[in-house]
């Protein structure tokens, strides 16, 4: 076994494999991590919505993937084709090239979902992380309206990369940057003024009074649930519709 030594002079054993023990990730990745402070176990198994650690201890994932992973942890027919799909060498990695397998999402797409609704919409595959998805939305809007500002709310999180983070409202978030995220206007969200605002009244009255200082906005972005401002109900109720 051999023994790695780290910035802080520890040495660690390569071997490690204590039970129930995130020793070795405290030490060895770098400070930027997030949920696993405040969740301090080490899963090893994921199955539907179960979790397991390495002590065999189940839990319940109501966070799976932060809304990503709608069919659950290793689905059994999506890991069946994902195996056979690599059984057959078929392309893992090939840029924005055209790859048969692209080629025949794109397809299926067309005929499933945009032809039977008349769209005639192109489509943008970005990179596979939310905040890349925000990014390319945040240029689109910008780049099709010709203006800058992107109205975003109290307590909302849309990634920690420039663009995103500049539409997230947590300093925590927004300090990290090393430099002053530009280009958004907040507005407060649905209960942040306390019950009896409605804050969609106030957005509405920002938005079309001529003096109110904002600038008419590229976009809109809004979470129907906030997941990071504490997920609350109210949110799914008349406001966000009327929003
Ligand atoms: C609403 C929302 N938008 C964007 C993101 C960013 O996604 P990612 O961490 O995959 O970049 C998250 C992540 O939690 C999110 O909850």
């Amino acid at each position: 076994m051999n023994e790695i030594s780290t910035e802080d002079g520890n040495s660690c054993d390569e071997g490690d494999k204590t039970p129930n023990n995130i020793s070795a990730t405290n030490r060895l990745e770098s400070n930027v991590r997030s949920y696993c402070r405040n969740f301090p176990v080490v899963f090893t198994k994921a199955r539907g919505s179960t979790l397991e650690d390495e002590e065999g201890r189940e839990y319940i994932d109501f966070l799976a993937g932060a809304g990503a992973l709608n069919y659950g942890h290793n689905d059994p027919v999506l890991k069946e084709k994902l195996l056979e799909y690599i059984e057959r060498d078929q392309i893992v990695h090939g840029l924005d090239m055209v790859t048969g397998a692209k080629q025949a999402f794109m397809k299926e797409f067309e005929s499933m979902i945009l032809k039977p609704r008349k769209m005639r919409y192109k489509m943008q595959f970005t990179g596979p992380t939310g905040t890349n998805a925000v990014e390319a939305a945040m240029k689109i809007a910008r780049n099709y309206t010709g203006r800058q500002t992107i109205v975003s709310f109290t307590n909302g999180f849309h990634g920690v990369t420039l663009g995103s983070v500049a539409a997230t409202g947590n300093n925590h978030f927004r300090d990290g940057c090393g430099i002053q995220p530009q280009g958004t206007v907040f507005m407060p969200y649905d209960g942040y003024m306390g019950e009896g605002v409605d804050t969609t009244e106030y957005l509405d009255k920002m938005l079309t009074d001529g003096s109110s200082g904002l600038d008419h906005p590229a976009a809109v972005i809004v979470e129907t649930i906030q997941g990071e401002g504490e997920v609350d109900r109210r949110e799914m109720d008349g406001r966000s519709k009327a929003l």
